[in-house]
């Protein structure tokens, strides 16, 4: 049986997509192949990063689209377009509908930077995790991957990761840590699994 294809969906920097183009190099993900990488954002440096490691790429801009129904439309089209199998949100700044994650139950996976139920859900989204965390004081959080359903942050926790929190964090110190500690790590191994018992046929 063929590999799981796979789609990672992104926005931003794509740190967390090149973790998994590295985990293909370094053996971790094996039972899953990244055939595409669809960006919400024409800017995404996450696009360059896909290029050089030789990645079909797509752009869908939620600005650009009519609706929401339009937006994701187009972006099952793409999906339909390289066959794909299991989407893996990184980083990816729009939020998806009932209807559009009714199609892939169990088949989208999401990397959360924090101990979810803690610091998610609508509004939470990249630094602001962070900044949110050190302002309750917290002195652990993490990251956390997800199947994702209609709930934002809201779907069965695959993997979860801490991180502890240092006296003189900044937002962006604490999300460098948790990145490198947690989510860089976490990520792949949890899209392996996926991967790996869709091949068989299995659920995680
Ligand atoms: C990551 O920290 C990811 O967990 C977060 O955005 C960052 C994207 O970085 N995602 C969310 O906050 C989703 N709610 P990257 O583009 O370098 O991977």
């Amino acid at each position: 049986m063929g590999k799981t294809k796979i789609a990672v969906l992104v926005s931003g920097g794509g740190t967390n997509l090149q973790a998994l183009i590295d985990s293909v190099a370094s053996g971790v993900l094996q039972s899953g192949e990244i055939a595409l990488v669809l960006s919400g954002n024409r800017d995404a440096y996450a696009l360059e990063r896909a290029a050089k490691a030789g990645i079909a790429t797509e752009i869908v801009v939620k600005k650009e689209c009519a609706d929401q129904a339009d937006f994701e439309q187009k972006i099952i089209a793409a999906l339909k377009k390289y066959g794909i199998e299991l989407i893996v949100l990184a980083g990816f700044m729009n939020i998806l509908s009932a209807d559009f994650t009714e199609r892939y139950p169990e088949r989208i996976i999401n990397v959360h930077p924090s101990l979810i139920p803690s610091f998610c859900g609508k509004g939470f989204y990249g630094l602001r995790v962070h900044e949110a965390a050190l302002e309750y004081g917290v002195k652990v959080t993490g990251a956390t991957v997800h199947f994702v359903n209609e709930i934002p942050d809201g779907g069965r926790i695959i993997a979860q990761k801490a991180v502890e929190i240092q006296a003189g964090d900044t937002p962006e110190i604490l999300q460098k840590r948790v990145m490198e500690q947690a989510e860089w790590i976490l990520l792949p191994q949890a899209v392996e699994t996926v991967s790996a018992a869709m091949m068989k046929g299995e659920t995680v």
